[in-house]
């Protein structure tokens, strides 16, 4: 989505300026029901540009407020073959919905994910429970797009089919509250019955960048890989994660749980495809280990250090969920 990513950077530049409208609270139970809704405003697939020869597919989304006007912006990128699944198997890439600071928004996190080969968009949002202080909700959902591709000079892009008016579709995703157990498990039966995320804050990344390389092709050194915390929405565990030294710019690292917990967790970055699976392994009573991987496509700003060839690359929280929602 070439005018959507310009749309998208700007909308991210006018979120730092501003200070944040967001309450991010919602009841999670109660009045609503647990039940909530996100209006889709524009949606676009790009195919691969030929021009830059690297077969990435992107995927761009706008949530919007009830007044219309955008408030999240969702992009996503990942290589055309795997259609929105890591290397094509069986986890989802999660990408964050960035607030545009336009309007108020009731959420901490969105992210989205999409299954290219059904056409499903998937969504999940965190926030605070206003009716339950100290608690947080977790609400995903989905919604099948109906698309309309056009293929011209070797590039193809797709956008939700107008109705038979001609008019823009309604699209909306309705969400639902995640049921959070009572109690935590320490079963990895129980544990795999659970929706298993996290949320990754605190990242930072530092490289340099050769003088006059292009955005597009990029000549870093002294990448440092990303270093972050995690928290599992599942059960509350908090890691911090360092990575060791990159290969390749792929960074494979561990992540040291802040207390006495029950499971561990290391990660693996791709700094090319600026792709961040996360895997947490359960050590529970019943079984020898249960492991959970979940993937987010991190579009982490990166900024120059003033009089410097050093960029520091930072970014808010980011939820990363498991598979379908
Ligand atoms: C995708 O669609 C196929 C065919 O309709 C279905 O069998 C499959 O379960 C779907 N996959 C997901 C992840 O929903
Ligand atoms: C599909 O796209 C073509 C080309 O942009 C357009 O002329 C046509 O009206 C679209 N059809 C629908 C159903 O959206
Ligand atoms: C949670 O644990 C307490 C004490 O062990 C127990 O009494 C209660 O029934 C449990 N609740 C659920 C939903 O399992």
């Amino acid at each position: 989505m070439r005018n959507g990513l310009l749309s998208y950077a700007f909308a991210t530049a006018v979120a730092l300026l501003l200070p944040s409208g967001a309450t991010a609270a919602r009841p999670c139970g109660g009045s609503s029901g647990g039940e909530f809704q996100y209006r889709l405003g524009d949606v676009r697939y790009d195919g691969p540009d030929p021009s830059k020869n690297n077969d990435l597919a992107t995927i761009a989304a706008s949530l919007q407020s009830s007044s219309q006007t955008p408030l999240y912006e969702c992009v996503g990128q990942w290589p055309e073959v795997w259609t929105g699944w890591y290397e094509g198997g069986s986890n989802l890439v999660w990408g964050d919905c960035i607030f545009t600071g336009a309007g108020t928004g009731q959420d901490e996190t969105v992210s989205f994910a999409v299954d290219w080969e059904n056409k499903t968009m998937y969504l999940a949002h965190t926030f605070a429970c206003s009716d339950q202080q100290g608690s947080q909700g977790l609400a995903t959902g989905s919604i099948k797009l109906d698309v309309n591709c056009t293929t011209a000079d070797d590039s193809s892009y797709c956008v939700p089919k107008t109705t038979s008016s001609g008019t823009r579709p309604n699209l909306n995703i309705a969400t639902k509250l995640v049921p959070v157990p009572a109690n935590t498990t320490s079963t990895c039966a129980a544990a795999s019955k659970q929706y298993q995320s996290w949320k990754v804050e605190q990242w930072q990344r530092r490289f340099k960048m050769e003088p006059g390389a292009s955005p597009t092709n990029p000549k870093l050194s002294a990448d440092t890989g990303p270093s972050f915390t995690l928290t599992s929405t599942a059960n509350g565990n908090t890691f911090s994660c360092l990575p060791s030294e990159g290969h390749e710019g792929i960074f494979v690292g561990s992540c040291k749980a802040s207390d006495a917990s029950t499971t561990t967790a290391d990660f693996v970055f791709d700094s090319h495809l600026n792709m961040l699976k996360i895997s947490e392994h359960w050590k529970c009573d019943d079984s020898p280990t249960l492991d959970i991987a979940g993937v987010g496509y991190m579009q982490a700003a990166c900024e120059r250090v003033f009089n410097s060839d050093e960029f520091t690359c930072t970014s808010g929280a980011v939820w990363v969920g498991t598979g379908v929602v």
